[in-house]
């Protein structure tokens, strides 16, 4: 039997992406990302985002159903993400999915953006199974999870306050590095070393939790005391202690929680996971501790479509189809999402 033919489409914040899959091979794979005119405003304006996807949107979809070389009517779904994000770009996507599936007659997927992003290992190794531990560090979520079915995931622990992306992000404002920071921030860190020290307090907290607070305050108050002190540092090693001190704690609770976990197998998923440091580090630490490690290609780590495609070929298997009426969500509990089927 073929293999389903899945359309993907993504518009939850800057990026405006679609990707075909055929079961788990990826066809076809487009972006295009309104970046370049947020980076003038220092991060993303909601409402310029909306217009870029309506502008985005017909072009992303034609491309990615070209490269691929099928028809629409060669399509069995369309999987769209519907959540989390800003709002107004949630609907462009989702709204241009549902007319998409309706005149295609072809079922329509509501993915969780999260999901997506732990679906991207399955893209990278097509026979990747659970068990396994996954590592998510995005913009918006930092958390280790132990997913026990494609479909299934336990939280076993999280960031208390801040996401490692969002910490890279607010570490880039201070030294002002341009939006989005953590890029620009990894960039840095590679012409300095880890000499400036960090708190310790990262690893005092329990269990899989983290916390992002206090290594962001100790950054800002660094380079205020510096500044006004007259003294001088060098960006490039307060960017690596910072790089070093954020991912570190990531690496050796992950494996922790492989190793307690009793699996074979790491994954991991989200913008963070594009970090070279952290891919190297995560690397040497599964290495070491005897695990499989599956990271997904770097582009696949950002948002894009063939994640939301990804998850959307494992909604399909499991026969969960959303209705028409289908509205976007601005935010999606962790917790909510390991336990709920898509919509
Ligand atoms: O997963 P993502 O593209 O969007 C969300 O779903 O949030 O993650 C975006 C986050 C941003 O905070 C960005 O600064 C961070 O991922 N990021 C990185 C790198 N590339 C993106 N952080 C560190 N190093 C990178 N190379
Ligand atoms: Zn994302």
């Amino acid at each position: 039997m073929k293999e389903p033919l899945i359309l993907g489409i993504e518009s939850s914040c800057d990026e405006t992406a679609a990707a075909v899959i055929r079961g788990r091979s990826l066809l076809s794979d487009e972006i295009i990302s309104s970046a370049a005119v947020q980076a003038k405003y220092g991060g993303v304006v909601p409402e310029i985002a909306s217009r870029a996807h309506t502008d985005a949107v017909d072009e992303v979809v034609s491309r990615a159903i070209n490269a691929a070389g099928v028809g629409l009517s060669d399509l069995d779904a369309v999987a769209v993400t519907y959540g989390a994000g800003l709002l107004g770009a949630l609907l462009v996507g989702l709204s241009f999915a549902k007319g998409l599936a309706y005149s295609c007659g072809i079922p329509l997927i509501g993915v969780d953006h999260i999901r997506g992003h732990l679906a991207a290992a399955y893209l990278e190794d097509p026979a990747l199974k659970p068990p396994f531990v996954t590592l998510l560090a995005s913009g918006g979520h930092t958390a280790i999870l132990y997913t026990k079915t494609e479909t299934e995931f336990e939280v076993l622990g999280g960031t208390r306050d801040d996401a490692a992306g969002e910490a890279f992000d607010k570490v880039a404002r201070v030294l002002s590095l341009p939006y989005p920071g953590g890029p620009h921030v990894e960039a840095l860190a590679r012409e300095g070393t880890p000499s400036i020290p960090m708190p310790k307090m990262l690893k005092g907290v329990g269990g899989y939790d983290f916390s992002y607070s206090g290594l962001k305050t100790h950054i800002i108050n660094y380079v205020h005391t510096m500044s006004a002190r007259g003294a001088s540092y060098r960006p490039a090693d307060l960017a690596c202690s910072f790089q070093h001190a954020a991912l570190d704690i990531l690496v050796e609770k992950t494996v922790e929680a492989a190793q307690e976990k009793g699996v074979t197998v790491v994954t991991a998923g989200g913008g963070v996971v594009a970090n070279g440091y952290l891919r190297e580090a995560l690397g040497a630490a599964c290495q070491k501790a005897g695990l499989a490690l599956v990271l997904p290609a770097k582009r696949h780590c950002t948002d894009n479509a063939a994640m939301i495609a990804a998850e959307g070929l494992i909604q399909y298997r499991a026969g969960n189809f959303s209705p028409l009426t289908l509205n976007a969500e601005a935010s999606i509990p962790l917790r909510r999402s390991g336990s709920d089927p898509a919509p």
